[in-house]
């Protein structure tokens, strides 16, 4: 054991030498290469502010403005980038232009929103996330950058690491939950699924770490607004998702819209050099979100677009998303001395340096083969890939033995009106994907081979958002007729996404009243949810006997709901963000602080409402199985260990029920005592195990120094001599810990 621990000792010191390499690197100049300081010296400052300048075609618009022209942008150098223009022909026809009809035939860069898949269409993130299965997370991100890759683009805006605490933002949908060490692990998995190993692969995309900083953080959860945290949750919870995408060597960061600590993202020295260059080592380009240097005139920061621009220079942007600032405002400012024109130098080297290293120098057309796009976009194997993770990101919340319906010969009604829709199947930000290449749920139920055992009926029953209950009088009496209704409800896909946020978070419409109407004809009841945030389940839950959380899971959707509900797959997700019971106890998250009055149902003063309990409806890391796993307690290698020691902490865990099936066996710590107060429970580990019927597994976890660490009150990242927790078990909820203390 002592040398496993030197060994790991000595791996840490490595990877901090390499880093503080890295960041002596990024702060001195990136070295110089001959091609590109060769190409910069016949550049003019227009071309240079071209470079600098990413716009949207007008084949579809996502944010506010659309912008004719481009095409004469390209031609005269004033556009290096373009975003949602994606398949061979029409990339190959805008690359011609700037290869063939501009001055210095500098190659565009295209990029696109390929969040979930490009046209096969993978799991919404959250759900993705649900799956607490890195692999799978990677293996998606990678296809679906190699389909985008296929389809003519160089870039994805993704990943989208933002942390949030509050469902009543539609953009939690992009992202991997509440948690930052879930969301850290997640975003590392997708940056390498998107870029490989080696920039220049045409099967990968550059990342885009998005959307920096602390955007999934607006006050009242309404998005674009302001977060207004202290520097302490920023940097404990929001920040570290961003810090582990970019050290696992994203290319490009996207600045969010909001402000943080009353400077918007886009003009913020603070985060774009100090923390995300000068801190974080990062040495690839800054973008920024959707005309955000032309909105801090709105922000109140500056009078006009000029000093938008200029703000944004001197705060570390690179490139210019749509604004037109950077191409057309900012000369003024090179010109009095509030710009160095080798601040521009440096943004254009960084671009084209990027550029270079994708091969678009030596072959502009080199993404662009309409035999590698036709071979590989909705290939088989990639179906299959997007039915994996999809039947992997279902959580079951509720289940009284209803599920699953294995060799059952019964009649089954369906309904709902998400039963049998396939568009709102690949939810929002869904690229070039097509509701009608989704199979449903129903289709997907009768599909499967055990469907033969069963007779269905299908009854739309109402719509997702409107007050018709013209149908439950049909719906009502079919359900007499039936052994077990399969009930789809939720979200409509324009429901969440950006600038969706909502106050109110149930199921819309009169879904509720169908699922109510239908508990009173007394059937089992299967209700199968799909959304795009958490949502208010209480009713779902009182009123089903199964209760499916399902997402969007996008192409494959139907075959994967088919598999879980008969019992073919086990259902292995767990919850990444926390459900509430209402909207009042929002933010609500696991980690919180224990206050000093924590609840205690026999002492007024105590922390609580007098409506509803604290707890949430379903925590964080909740998801149950159809077959039943047993911790053992959680074995320290000592009890007592010096500051610089890891600590090493084992578990037995066993499948004790009747099927086999995947358990995320979750590593939560708690410093008891400690100079600034800490969460109840922070995650610090989880490993996803498949146990047969009744296999045990001994698993270990090792605890750095690192891991035990947090701010004190002078901002100092220590680790506190002390008494610690170690909870290990099947959600935030588990009480099976053991103490070790820090000498
Ligand atoms: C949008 C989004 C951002 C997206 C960008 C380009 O406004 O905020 O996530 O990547 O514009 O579509």
């Amino acid at each position: 054991m002592k040398q496993y621990i030197i060994y790991l000792l000595t791996l840490t010191l490595i990877f901090q030498l390499s880093c503080a390499k890295k960041m002596g690197e990024t702060s001195a100049k990136v070295k110089k290469d001959p091609f590109i300081e060769d190409l910069l010296k016949k550049m003019t400052l227009d071309e240079k502010l071209g470079q600098m300048s990413l716009f949207t075609t007008d084949w579809e618009s996502t944010g506010p403005t659309i912008r004719a022209g481009y095409q004469n942008d390209i031609r005269s150098g004033r556009c290096g980038a373009l975003f949602n223009s994606h398949t061979v022909d029409f990339t190959t026809k805008l690359q011609k232009i700037a290869v063939e009809e501009s001055r210095l035939k500098i190659p565009l860069l295209f990029g696109y929103d390929v969040i979930h898949g490009y046209k096969t269409m993978f799991p919404i993130p959250l759900g993705e996330a649900a799956s607490w299965d890195l692999f799978a997370i990677e293996n998606s991100a990678y296809i679906m950058s190699k389909e985008g890759a296929a389809a003519g683009l160089h870039w994805t805006f993704a990943p989208m690491v933002d942390i949030s605490r509050d469902p009543r933002w539609g953009r939690v949908l992009e992202g991997s939950g509440e948690d930052p060490f879930l969301g850290s692990r997640i975003a590392e998995a997708r940056v390498r699924g998107i870029q490989g190993k080696q920039t220049g692969q045409t099967d990968r995309l550059l990342a885009c770490v998005k959307h920096f900083a602390a955007y999934g953080a607006p006050n009242a959860g309404r998005d674009y607004n302001p977060a207004e945290i202290s520097e302490r949750v920023f940097r404990e919870v929001y920040l570290p998702t961003y810090a582990s995408a970019v050290k696992a060597g994203a290319k490009t960061v996207m600045t969010s819209f909001n402000d943080y600590d009353g400077v918007p993202a886009s003009g913020n020295k603070y985060l774009l050099t100090d923390i995300l260059r000068k801190e974080l080592g990062f040495d690839g380009f800054v973008v920024t979100d959707y005309t955000s240097i032309n909105e801090m005139v709105k922000h109140g920061v500056v009078k006009d677009e000029t000093d938008a621009g200029i703000l944004a220079i001197q705060a570390g942007v690179d490139m210019d998303m749509q604004g037109g600032v950077f191409q057309e405002k900012i000369k003024d400012g090179i010109n009095d001395g509030r710009i160095k024109e080798e601040q521009i130098n440096q943004s254009v080297r960084t671009i084209l340096k990027i550029k270079k290293d994708l091969g678009l120098f030596e072959d502009p057309f080199k993404y662009s083969s309409k035999e590698r796009e036709s071979n590989t976009i909705l290939s088989k194997a990639h179906l299959e890939a997007s039915h994996d993770m999809a039947k992997r990101s279902i959580v079951l919340l509720k289940n009284d033995n209803t599920l699953p319906l294995k060799d059952k010969t019964i009649k089954i009604l369906v309904t709902g009106p998400l039963a049998d829709d396939k568009n709102n199947l690949i939810g929002a930000w869904s690229a070039s994907g097509e509701g009608r290449h989704c199979v449903s749920m129903y289709e997907g139920l009768r599909a499967h081979e055990n469907s033969k055992r069963c007779t269905f009926e299908y009854i739309k029953g109402c719509n997702v958002d409107d007050k018709d209950k013209s149908q439950f009088e049909i719906v009502l009496e079919a359900a007499k007729k039936a052994d077990v209704i399969i009930l789809a409800i939720g979200e409509n896909k324009d429901m969440s996404g950006e600038a969706t946020s909502r106050t109110m978070i149930r199921i819309p419409g009169v879904q509720e009243e169908l699922l109510l109407a239908l508990k009173a004809i007394g059937k089992p009841i299967i209700t199968v949810v799909m959304n795009g945030r958490p949502l208010v389940l209480d009713k779902v839950h009182d009123h089903s006997n199964a209760v499916l959380e399902t997402w969007w899971l996008g192409t494959q959707a139907g075959h994967a709901i088919a598999e879980v509900i008969y019992g073919v797959y086990n259902p292995s997700g767990k919850l990444p963000m926390t459900f509430p019971r209402n909207e009042g106890q929002i933010p609500i998250f696991y980690n919180e602080k224990n206050t000093g009055r924590p609840f205690n149902p026999n002492d007024k003063y105590s922390s609580k409402y007098i409506d509803i309990p604290n707890t949430p409806l379903y925590p964080f890391g909740y998801g149950l199985s159809y077959t039943s796993f047993t911790f053992g307690p959680p074995l320290s290698n000592k009890k007592l260990y010096s500051l610089k020691e890891n600590v090493v902490v084992t578990v037995e865990i066993q499948n004790t029920g009747n099927y086999p099936g995947e358990e995320v066996v979750q590593l939560y710590i708690r410093d008891l005592v400690s100079s600034v107060t800490r969460p109840v429970k922070e995650l610090k580990g989880f490993q996803k195990v498949f146990l047969k019927k009744g296999e045990k597994k001994t698993l270990s976890f090792t605890l750095t120094p690192n891991d035990l660490s947090f701010y004190n009150q002078n901002m100092e990242w220590v680790i506190e001599p002390g008494d610690f927790e170690i909870f290990i078990g099947g959600d935030s909820d588990t009480q099976n810990k053991v103490k070790i203390t820090i000498l």
